[in-house]
């Protein structure tokens, strides 16, 4: 039997899925999370479905050994390309990004026009795309390519020019078509929200499929029974971070991100996996 009180896998090309860790933690403070950046490998963003998917399944069995309970693939180009097969292969629970930003931009939309910014392997994929048709044929779909605001983000520059002049140049042609929601399919993109909603204008509802999948993650958790009751203890230590390359520059991007102070972050050898 599964043990309710195991750790929450969830896994990213590298910091950005810090996002979606931070959210499972405001959601469900009581559970325990062990976190993996593959920042030795990052970014999957412009790399081959066989590339992301080979690496997705070393992350899944270094997950496995450390006995977590789920796992959330909180990257969308891992999810994209990744989540069909690694749900094939293990009995764990799993859950990725992009279905629940999709079910929420459906909820949202008002007008049947829905943007999706993201990598080039997400956008090119068109994950988005297919799961919303399946779920409702009339809504219209735009994917965008951003390719540079995930370095933008890396370097820090959350608030500034450069990534306000690019912003307006990735999202003229969104604003243009006049759709009234825009998924954030990227992890590093609820960094920038503020930007990419004050450029958007006020009408559009942006999704954060972070929040979303940390919202749906407790429901599947609850349903399967899978909560984590445990009273939480002061300087209990509830969240573990490993990495594959940069443990300092990880630790001080993650301290920034979460407020819940990232202790350590543990150098391991992926590809032994
Ligand atoms: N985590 C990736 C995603 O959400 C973005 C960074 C990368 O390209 O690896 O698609």
């Amino acid at each position: 039997m599964t043990d309710r009180n195991a750790p929450i896998g969830v896994f990213d090309s590298g910091l950005g899925g810090l996002t979606v860790a931070r959210e499972i933690m405001r959601q469900m403070p009581e559970e325990r999370i062990v976190y993996f950046g593959d920042t030795a490998r990052v970014p999957y963003g412009n790399k081959s479905r066989e590339t992301v998917t080979r690496f997705s399944r070393q992350i899944v069995r270094f997950l496995q050994s450390q006995k977590v309970k789920a796992i959330v693939v909180a990257c969308n180009t891992a999810s994209a390309y990744a989540l069909e097969d690694l749900e094939s292969e293990t009995d764990l629970p799993m859950m990725g990004v992009v279905i629940p930003g999709a079910v929420a931009a459906i909820e949202a939309t008002q007008n049947g026009k829905i943007g999706v910014i993201g990598t080039q392997g997400t956008i090119g994929s068109g994950i988005y795309a297919r799961y919303i048709k399946e779920l409702k044929k009339t809504v219209e779909v735009v994917g965008k390519a951003c390719p540079l605001f995930v370095p933008l983000v890396e370097e820090g520059l959350w608030e500034d020019p450069v990534t306000d002049e690019i912003a307006k140049r990735y999202l003229t042609e969104l604003i243009d078509i006049g759709i009234d929601t825009l998924i954030l399919g990227c992890t590093h993109y609820p960094l920038i929200r503020s930007t990419v909603g004050r450029i958007m204008g006020e009408e559009v509802t942006l999704v954060n499929p972070a929040y979303e999948t940390a919202r749906e993650l407790k429901q599947m958790l609850e349903k399967k029974d899978l909560l984590n009751h445990e009273v939480r203890r002061l300087g209990d230590d509830r969240y573990h971070f490993f990495v594959s390359d940069e443990a300092e520059k990880f630790r001080g991007f993650a301290n920034s991100i979460i407020k819940y102070g990232i202790l350590s972050a543990k150098i391991i050898n992926i590809e032994e996996y």
